[in-house]
């Protein structure tokens, strides 16, 4: 495993505390992996329904997290299809803020893609080795600790994403490195929540520890480094159920745990703050006050 593992050194990003992002995955490692895993292939972000009727909440805790998977491998399928991996699927890929590695198992299984899959938090990479090697695709992805900001490489890529990661990113040093990172013509996708309303600022960033910005904020710092806006897809109504699916599974989680006397491996004082976090987000989403949007960029050149 530890040959996978390549490090990069970090510099402190000025005017930030640059552990409070890693320390905070440290901490959600196992959760993660309880209410997503088992995977290998595990994802944390939100998923797409269909717009239309609900799907039941009233059903097994099991089905419930099954729902959610497949919701969040709805939302890269959706993603390869309009991103064009589907037809033209990068070689080189390079997956920015890639939590336990979802997303790059899935590019790799799905694509054939050879994947740099970047986090910034130690504690994923070797949970993320080792669900690599049980989707027996070590030879296409390889886990990288490292804090984006501080990236040096040059041409590397033929493509790059960011999955729900930008959010907590510095976007003009981002947008600059990655730039340097990619060959020319290449592209960047990105799925991120956008603030339109600021009021609900402090609550989001404050419980997903985020900086999240404006689409408007994004494309600036994208055409600074030389990229264009070549997509944009709003997807908020369709990922808007997420957050009740997400809710159901926790009351499940906190139901199960009184009804057994076994306690879940998550605090219980998160999983009520979570799932009390689960109602306001839904109402943001519902009522536009935060967007979820697929973008794609294209590098000069
Ligand atoms: C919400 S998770 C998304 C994980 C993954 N993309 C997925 O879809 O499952 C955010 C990820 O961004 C990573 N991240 C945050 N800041 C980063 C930075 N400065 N450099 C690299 N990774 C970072 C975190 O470690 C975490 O893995």
């Amino acid at each position: 495993m530890e040959n996978l593992v390549a490090e990069v050194t970090a510099a402190p990003v000025t005017g930030r505390d640059e552990t409070q992002v890693p320390s905070y995955y440290s901490r959600k490692t196992a959760d993660i992996l309880h209410k997503y895993g088992p995977g290998p292939r595990v994802h944390f972000h939100v998923g797409l329904f269909d717009t239309g009727v609900a799907p039941n909440t009233t059903v097994a805790q099991s089905v419930l997290r099954r729902r959610l998977l497949e919701s969040q491998e709805a939302a890269l399928d959706h993603a390869a299809l309009i991103w064009g991996v589907k037809d033209t699927p990068p070689s080189h890929l390079f997956d920015i803020g890639c939590g336990l590695g979802g997303g790059s198992i899935y590019w790799a299984q799905e694509y054939g893609c050879s994947v740099t899959a970047m986090t910034v938090t130690a504690k994923h990479v070797p949970v993320m080795a080792d669900l690599v090697e049980q989707a027996g695709v070590e030879d296409l992805v390889t886990p990288v600790l490292g804090d984006i900001h501080d990236l040096c490489e040059e041409r590397r890529y033929d493509a790059a994403v960011a999955i729900e990661s930008s959010g907590y990113m510095d976007r003009e040093r981002l947008f600059r490195v990655v730039a340097k990172a990619l060959r020319p013509g290449s592209w960047f996708g990105i799925q991120e929540h956008f603030l339109c309303r600021p009021e609900w600022t402090s609550f989001i960033d404050g419980y997903y520890k985020t900086r999240l910005g404006t689409l408007a904020e994004y494309i600036v710092a994208a055409e600074a480094a030389g990229f264009q806006l070549e997509q944009d897809e709003d997807i908020t109504d369709r990922v808007a159920e997420f957050w009740v699916q997400s809710m159901a599974w926790t009351t499940a989680e906190l139901d199960r745990a009184e009804r057994t006397g076994v306690a879940s491996p998550i605090d219980e004082k998160r999983l009520v703050e979570s799932a009390l976090a689960h109602g306001k987000l839904f109402r943001a989403w519902r009522d536009h006050a935060v967007e979820t949007r697929m973008l794609l960029f294209r590098l000069e050149g």
